[in-house]
């Protein structure tokens, strides 16, 4: 985590689990957020346009972020929702490329450039996950792939809008698995990804971009995760259903900054 260049994000994916936003916002009320950092909340697009609100009335600074968005922009795409409606229903950040919509949906480095690309239109940042299956990991093909993933997206986007991009590192072995990357394992790809901005810009572009890591990250393993110079924050499942654990990892944030 490099405090002093790049913003500090912890966000929630929800996933498909219904939670009860003003209990969990009420779990939340008092929470630490690190100067600096921000608080995001993924949810399903049904929550969108009240989980905002109800953040607020528990006191908590929480941006609202969607899953996914259609990768067309407007027209006869039964049952798909585009990033104005989105932006519409309040959302400021949406998550493009998820394992779970690459794996059970065929989506492609392509289709989440497309993605990427509609949020940016719509003024929302997108979160791009990229990440190995267990077998790439043993068959030595992690850096390749990711260097794919994120070409893909470097290749779709101007300078500009990359600056409003943020990346997360999410090993498909470590999702919902309790097995989390070591630290080690993460910097190692958080920092390939930084190094594939920097080949296409420079060192103090990549600097400058968030790089999340995401799989199993919860209360114990927080500061550990957070406390490496390439790793700025977090994208957390199972453990962003827990308040009182989504608390402790934002916590996490300022102790790792003082481990820096
Ligand atoms: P878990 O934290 O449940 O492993 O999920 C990670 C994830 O997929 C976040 O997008």
């Amino acid at each position: 985590m490099n405090i002093t260049k790049r913003k500090t994000i912890i966000a929630g994916n929800w996933k498909m689990n219904f939670v009860d936003s003003l209990k969990f916002f009420e779990g939340l009320s008092g929470i630490t957020i690190a100067e600096g950092a921000e608080v995001v909340i993924c949810a399903p697009h049904t929550f969108l346009n009240y989980i905002g609100a109800d953040a607020l009335k528990y006191g908590v600074a929480a941006s609202v972020g969607a899953q996914d968005v259609s990768a067309f922009g407007s027209g006869a795409y039964t049952g798909e929702v585009s990033g104005e409606m989105l932006k519409h229903a309040g959302a400021s950040y949406c998550i493009v490329g998820h394992s779970e919509r690459r794996q059970y949906h065929g989506e492609t480095n392509e289709l989440v450039a497309e993605k990427a690309l509609r949020c940016h239109e719509n003024g929302l940042i997108p979160i791009v996950c990229v990440g190995e299956s267990l077998e790439q990991r043993e068959q030595g093909k992690t850096f390749t792939l990711i260097s794919k993933q994120v070409s893909a997206i470097l290749n779709a986007l101007t300078e500009e809008q990359l600056n409003k991009t943020v990346f997360a590192y999410e090993p498909i072995w470590a999702i919902g698995t309790g097995k989390t990357a070591t630290a080690e394992q993460a910097e190692e790809v958080c920092g390939a990804i930084r190094n594939r901005i920097a080949k296409k810009y420079n060192e103090e572009k990549a600097e400058t971009i968030s790089i999340l890591y995401g799989g199993s990250m919860n209360d114990k393993n927080a500061v550990e995760l957070l406390s490496r110079p390439d790793i700025d924050g977090g994208l957390i499942g199972g453990a962003s259903l827990d308040p009182i654990k989504f608390a402790a990892i934002n916590k996490a944030v300022e102790t790792a900054g003082a481990n820096v």
